[in-house]
């Protein structure tokens, strides 16, 4: 049995397998510029974030109608659950589908199809989280938020995603203060490529709670001093980091150092159909190249469901921790 976690950092687009790409393809005579799924699978070598996001947009164009939608949630949902995973506070991008002509209604209903009944069929309880793109305007993200207001009941909170550098957090100042204004929960991408500058400006200027990826705050000491005083959360996504080139090899990867240092880690999947694991695969691979301990591994694990959106149903949430703190390695 694995190790009961949440999954805090997990784009659902990110999940889209070849198989399931190919697929939807065909379902919806999309034309893919690959000859088949082991075609596609050679093309998933990155040299930096930004080429992972041109095939990532690139295959997004088979996703069209609601059921694609829910296809895709919910083939995550039923990996998830295998995986251990409980909870899940999932990120999606309606930019990139808004951009397509597919309304935002289309995205937002797809997925609850799958999300609405995740827990009776796999168990696992979610949240929604709307990203912005933030290599896209600032008008554009408000243009999002308001698209997204009939659907508010189903979404968490907003978050930032896409290519960081020359993009920095305080560029949606306006966006965050009207989500937060809605009640919405604020998460962003900071420190993955871009400086802790970023870290410390989403902090201050968007006022997240969560911080995503969050790696370079390790350059700027203060940083993480204050990030462990105000136990801000960060949704470390291991694989990821080192696909993308963040990070060059995973036994160099600074999560030992960030939990030695106080910092609140979770560990997270990211996009998992394109760096290779899903979240326990994280959890293993971390383990292997760190050396991490079962109670380091059990800490991690305790930490996601601390991090996690939860704060309307505490009871869940201590429902989670007692599994996790009764959860025997084998
Ligand atoms: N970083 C930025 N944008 C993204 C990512 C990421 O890790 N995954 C999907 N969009
Ligand atoms: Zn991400």
């Amino acid at each position: 049995m694995p190790l009961p976690k949440a999954e805090l950092h997990l784009h659902v687009e990110g999940t889209l397998e070849p198989e399931l790409a190919f697929r939807l393809a065909e379902r919806n005579g999309v034309r893919l510029p690959y000859a088949d799924t082991e075609e596609l699978r050679k093309a998933y070598q990155f040299d930096d974030l930004q080429s992972f996001l041109d095939l990532y947009y690139e295959l997004m164009a088979v996703l069209r109608t609601e059921q694609d939608f829910a296809d895709l949630a919910d083939a995550y949902l039923a990996r998830a659950a295998a995986q251990g995973v409980r909870h899940a506070e999932i990120f999606f991008d309606p930019q990139a589908h808004t951009a397509r002509g597919v309304p935002m209604g289309t995205v937002v209903e797809g997925l609850w199809r799958a999300l609405g009944r995740s827990e009776e069929n796999h168990g696992v309880s979610t949240r929604l989280i709307m990203c912005f793109l933030r290599d896209e305007s600032a008008d554009s993200a408000l243009e999002t938020l308001e698209a997204a207001r009939p659907y508010l009941d189903r979404i968490t909170g907003v978050g930032l995603d896409s290519a960081e550098v020359g993009h920095p957090p305080a560029k949606f100042r306006e966006v965050y203060a009207a989500a937060a204004a809605l009640g919405l929960r604020r998460v962003a991408h900071a420190g993955e490529e871009g400086p802790p500058a970023y870290i410390t400006e989403a902090l201050d200027v968007l006022g997240v709670e969560r911080v995503d990826h969050g790696l370079r705050c390790m350059e700027d000491p203060a940083l993480v001093e204050r990030l462990v005083r105000e136990r801000i959360p960060l949704t470390v996504c291991p694989l990821s980091n080192v696909r993308l080139r963040a990070v060059d090899v995973l036994p160099e990867h600074p999560l030992a150092a960030m939990i030695t240092a106080g910092l609140l880690c979770t560990v997270n999947s990211d996009d998992p159909a394109y760096f290779g694991g899903y979240v326990a695969d994280n959890y293993h691979a971390v383990r292997d190249a760190l050396g991490l301990s079962k109670e380091q591994m059990r800490e991690l694990a305790r930490n996601s469901f601390l991090a996690s959106f939860l704060e309307d149903d505490e009871e869940r949430r201590a429902r989670y921790l007692a599994e996790v703190d009764a959860y025997e390695f084998s």
